[in-house]
């Protein structure tokens, strides 16, 4: 057949799979995991919870939940051959790059890399839960000059994300708001990275591998990477007052504004309102209101004359600056909430697996001879 089928360029509107982990509403703005609006998870439940819910389906009872914590705390610790490998990372390199290769190292050692049974995968998801803040941190305080803290396992999976960073845990608003952001991270339908851990675990392989690639496309800033583009823009702009005509010259020049926009929603982010929320509860705390108010009139600028919403990375970029994390560990954090996520897609794929294999339409040149080297000219 001579006739190019349709091409979805950037697969836009293709349906790949069922899946029955989340669902995004686009015509009412709103976002569901496991049939449970994330808002209402915002508001009476803790990451842990959100976790446990996402790889098993329902929420946990107190006991399951008690156990759960117990494991993911009792799993944080690196070895000391990872420690030591962390340690040697070049320290000008991106934290993200950093956590894709200890998490590629974490597979090399693991007892079960090569089993990749149900049973043996969710072992090894909870490990990943557990040890990828250890391993942000250790990166990160190594190419400061500073020792690693070693993780506390009496401490939650947010207050001790702090511990091992600062090696102090704030105040319990802060720890909320920032629980709060890992759970609005948590998962996502078919995003770019999510499909590619699937892509990863349709061939067989483990894992290790599959969030190893998760990572990489998570970098990007079409992706992850737009919630630490957001506070560089932040930042660029300064002040309130500058915020019109810097974005006028971006949008003059045909540029992006970081941190608007989104693939599935036209009309809105469900997790921006609650992300905005609680930014602005840190901007009260930090007493710097200056970044939540050059955010209302970006918003509100690109409304106005692009009709483009701001997506979740726009709020969290400024969250996470104003609870004292350096800008280079903003997407790092979302790796350490999606590792829910993309676990239980590895999870839902392997159960029902099938290789992803999509086709090309070939447009390059038509078949041709091979001209032998000597005659070539
Ligand atoms: C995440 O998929 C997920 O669910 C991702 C995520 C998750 O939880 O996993 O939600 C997390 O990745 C959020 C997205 C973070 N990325 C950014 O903030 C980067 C800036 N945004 C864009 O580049 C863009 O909006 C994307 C990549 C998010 C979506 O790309 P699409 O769907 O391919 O849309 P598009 O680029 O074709 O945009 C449509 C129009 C274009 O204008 P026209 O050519 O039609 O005139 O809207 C314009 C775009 O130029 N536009 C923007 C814009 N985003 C879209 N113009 C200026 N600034 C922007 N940010």
């Amino acid at each position: 057949d001579t006739t190019q089928p349709e091409i979805r360029k950037g697969l836009v509107g293709v349906y790949a799979d069922v899946s029955a982990i989340s669902k995004v509403m686009p015509e009412t703005n709103s976002l569901t995991y496991r049939g449970y609006a994330v808002q209402d998870l915002c508001e009476n439940c803790c990451f842990e919870e959100v976790a446990y819910l996402l790889w098993n389906g329902e929420l946990p009872t107190r006991a399951q939940l008690d156990a759960f914590r117990r494991e993911e705390a009792a799993n944080r610790a690196l070895s000391p051959r990872l420690l030591k490998a962390i340690e040697g990372f070049p320290h000008d390199a991106h934290p993200m790059d950093a956590i894709r290769t200890a998490v590629s190292l974490m597979g090399m050692e693991d007892p079960e890399v090569a089993d990749v049974s149900e049973a043996a995968t969710r072992r090894k998801a909870m490990r990943l839960l557990a040890k990828i803040p250890t391993a942000i941190a250790a990166a990160h305080r190594f190419a400061k000059g500073l020792a690693p803290v070693a993780p506390d396992p009496g401490l939650s999976f947010s207050e001790n994300f702090f511990h091992v960073v600062f090696g102090k845990v704030p105040q319990p608003e802060v720890v909320k708001a920032f629980d709060v952001s890992l759970i609005l991270y948590a998962e996502h339908t078919f995003n770019a990275s999510t499909f590619t851990a699937r892509t990863i675990a349709s061939t067989g392989a483990d894992i290790h591998a599959a969030i190893t690639g998760a990572i990489g496309a998570l970098k990007g800033p079409l992706h992850g990477g737009a919630n630490e583009a957001v506070m560089h823009m932040l930042e660029e702009i300064g002040e309130p007052e500058n915020a019109v005509a810097w974005l006028e010259g971006r949008l003059d020049h045909r540029a992006l504004v970081m941190g608007f926009g989104h693939r599935v929603y036209k009309s809105g982010d469900s997790r921006v309102p609650t992300m905005t929320k609680y930014a602005e509860r840190m901007a009260e705390v930090v007493g710097d209101r200056r970044w939540m108010e050059i955010s209302r009139i970006l918003a509100a600028e690109m409304l106005r004359r692009k009709n483009i919403h701001p997506n979740l990375d726009f709020p969290a970029g400024p969250a996470y600056y104003l609870m004292g994390f350096e800008i280079p560990l903003f997407t790092p954090i979302f790796v350490a909430s999606r590792i829910t996520g993309w676990a239980a897609h590895v999870l839902e794929q392997m159960a029902d697996n099938r290789l992803i294999r999509p086709l090309s339409w070939y447009t390059g040149v038509e078949q041709r001879p091979v001209v032998p080297l000597a005659q070539r000219g």
